[in-house]
């Protein structure tokens, strides 16, 4: 049996994490693809770039705004007591220093709690972190959080959710809902959860973000047609297919897509699958959901959290969120 045969086949490959993301996504119609799909070696080398870019400004006004308002937000965070803090899609960390050496000037020491999904980031943030902050003990867990946190113990502190960097706005409103529902699950009435996201802004400075002019979020973008030919043994060509990225007024969001050129056929031998593009085709392979103030407390509140205070920047583009588990 082959791929122009009407029943669909599945090879062992149908059944990974990745193969089958490929194969559902692109026998779909519209073709889409997971962004969780972005992120092995090259794409997480490719992220850092992008949070470096003048255009890219989410990760420097973040970061400013939890230098200015770190111990603000710890206090607000711990009350009376002590904190231990847990981060999901931590990553490399970078930003979270700032938080966790605020925890450590209220109580001495802190236990941390980062979980993601690859290895090497997590490994690294424990090493940096560790000598950079003496007081803070790192314990990295890789797992994906999209399942739910799980069980992490803490010892009897008062736990510190943290999800920033507005990795929510990767998921549609009713994922994005149960992840929040998820996160909520195992914490006790009076935990928190410091929540990151990117505000609905004038679509100039959207677009940029995501058109950088070095091209670098074209590399990014493209990086998952060449993790499907090395993981897959697909025939991509890279040449037949660009970048786009565009505002989606109506779901208030930034779309990424990879628009064929061409016509064109392309092999993804591994599962044993022959897909066609038509001329201008897409597919879409991100959604970066842009929130406003009232969106994000109302999804709170739908998830079982109170919204407790809130920080932003002076033009109010990305926002902070500490919220009460009820
Ligand atoms: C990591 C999901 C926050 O949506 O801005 C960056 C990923 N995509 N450039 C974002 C991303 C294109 C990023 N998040």
């Amino acid at each position: 049996m082959n791929a122009l045969s009407a029943t669909p086949h599945f090879t062992p490959a149908a059944y990974s994490p990745v193969g089958s993301e490929v194969y559902s996504g692109l026998t779909a119609f519209p073709k889409r693809l997971s962004p969780w799909l972005f992120y092995d070696e090259r794409g997480s080398e490719l992220f850092e770039q992008i949070t470096e870019l003048p255009e890219y400004y989410l990760t420097r006004i973040e970061r400013s705004i939890l230098s200015d308002h770190a111990d603000a937000i710890i206090s607000a965070a711990a009350r009376c007591e002590r904190l231990a803090v847990i981060e999901l899609g931590a990553g490399t960390a970078t930003k979270t220093g700032l938080l966790l050496a605020a925890v450590v000037r209220r109580q001495k020491t802190v236990a941390y709690y980062p979980i993601d999904v690859s290895e090497t980031p997590l490994a690294q943030a424990k090493h940096r972190l560790e000598s950079e902050i003496p007081g803070v003990s790192v314990t990295p867990r890789v797992a994906d959080y999209t399942n739910g946190m799980g069980h992490t113990e803490t010892r009897g502190e008062r736990r510190l959710v943290l999800y920033i960097g507005s990795s929510i706005g990767n998921f549609e409103p009713a994922d994005a809902l149960r992840i929040l529902r998820d996160i909520r699950e195992p914490l006790k009435p009076g935990d928190k959860l410091l929540l990151g996201v990117d505000m609905v802004k004038d679509q100039r400075p959207l677009l940029a973000a995501y058109n950088d002019a070095a091209q670098v979020t074209a590399a990014f973008n493209l990086n998952v047609l060449v993790r499907i030919n090395r993981e897959l043994g697909a025939n991509f060509e890279m040449q037949h297919f660009q970048h786009r990225a565009i505002w989606n007024e109506k779901s208030s969001r930034i779309e990424m897509h990879l628009e064929s050129l061409v016509a064109q056929r392309v092999l993804i031998s591994a599962l044993d699958l022959e897909i066609g593009f038509q001329p201008g085709e897409t597919i879409h392979t991100e959604n970066s959901y842009k929130f406003h103030d009232e969106d994000v407390i109302e999804m709170l509140e739908r998830a079982g959290f109170h919204l407790f205070d809130h920080w932003t920047d002076a033009r109010d583009w990305f926002g902070e969120y500490l919220a009460t588990a009820w």
